[in-house]
């Protein structure tokens, strides 16, 4: 998996059908209920300030600062994304509060110290190298910050052309598990605060998005056409085995900085 094949995933027509899909600003199956989650969780007020990794549409930024009044920075490594949610940022009234940039969670354009929160809503499944995506995380914190987030996780045994198929669907160049990204948080030097497998929760709204795509067989078709409903509809059915099987399901951790974190090192996923 490259950059190229989350650039054509989330590419300006990519993330159209997915929110068209899922939610309203949102690529990410929990959408507002899980931003909600994820902010009380982490304690956001709004004298916080906070970064989004792997920021899409804006949903996630654009629904924090209207609820919160909080500042938000959004990072995305895919441009027509940053540009979507920056004009919907004016269009709202929002853009001196939220601002969208461009750029890798593995080498973040922010200065050191700058954000008292990091959040990611099913997004960090996407990124190559969570070590480095966590010692980003690190850096651009503020000593004792919060990180956030949720993600798609592996849950079960998956033998290579399993796993294969299935990173192929979800455009993800590999799959942590909970246990895994708790290690490596706490090499980097967080407590986990909370660390949740919430795979039956986010099995129940990844079916109720698979029955809206069925219902937007006739629409997608015609919009776009009948092979690309077909590709969808083959990478969903991908994903809805895996979950079917015990294979894959979804996490929740949150988690505290100890002062400047630690050095970190290479954890086993
Ligand atoms: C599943 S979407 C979630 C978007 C958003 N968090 C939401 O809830 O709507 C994943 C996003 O992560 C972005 N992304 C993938 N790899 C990234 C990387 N290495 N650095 C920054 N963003 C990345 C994608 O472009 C995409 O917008």
């Amino acid at each position: 998996m490259s950059t190229s094949d989350v650039s054509v995933n989330y590419s300006q027509t990519g993330s159209e059908l997915i929110e068209k899909i899922y939610s309203d600003d949102y690529l990410s199956i929990g959408g507002r209920t899980s931003t909600d989650s994820l902010a009380a969780e982490a304690g956001i007020t709004a004298s916080t300030h906070v970064l989004d990794v792997g920021s899409g549409l804006g949903g996630p930024a654009l629904h924090l600062a209207e609820s919160k009044g909080c500042r938000v920075t959004g990072l995305d490594i895919v441009a027509s994304n940053i540009r979507t949610a920056n004009e919907r940022a004016e269009a709202r009234a929002l853009d001196h509060r939220v601002d969208f940039q461009l750029g890798d969670a593995m080498a973040m354009p922010f200065e050191d110290g700058q954000f008292d929160v990091i959040l990611g809503q099913d997004a960090w499944c996407h990124v190559p190298d969570k070590d480095k995506l966590i010692a980003e995380c690190v850096r651009v914190m503020t000593p004792g910050g919060i990180i956030a987030f949720t993600d798609w996780l592996q849950v079960g045994e998956m033998d290579s052309t399993y796993l294969a198929d299935v990173l192929s669907a979800m455009a993800s160049p590999n799959l942590a598990t909970l246990t895994g990204y708790g290690a490596m948080l706490e090499q980097h030097g967080f407590s986990i605060m909370k660390q949740e497998d919430i795979s039956a929760a986010f099995i129940d709204q990844y079916n109720v998005i698979y029955a809206r795509l069925e219902n937007l067989k006739d629409e997608i078709s015609e919009t776009f056409s009948a092979k690309v409903y077909g590709i969808i509809l083959g990478k969903n059915n991908s994903i809805r085995r895996a979950f079917a099987d015990g294979k894959m399901g979804g996490g929740r951790i949150i988690a505290k900085l100890n002062g400047r974190g630690g050095h970190g090192r290479k954890t086993q996923l």
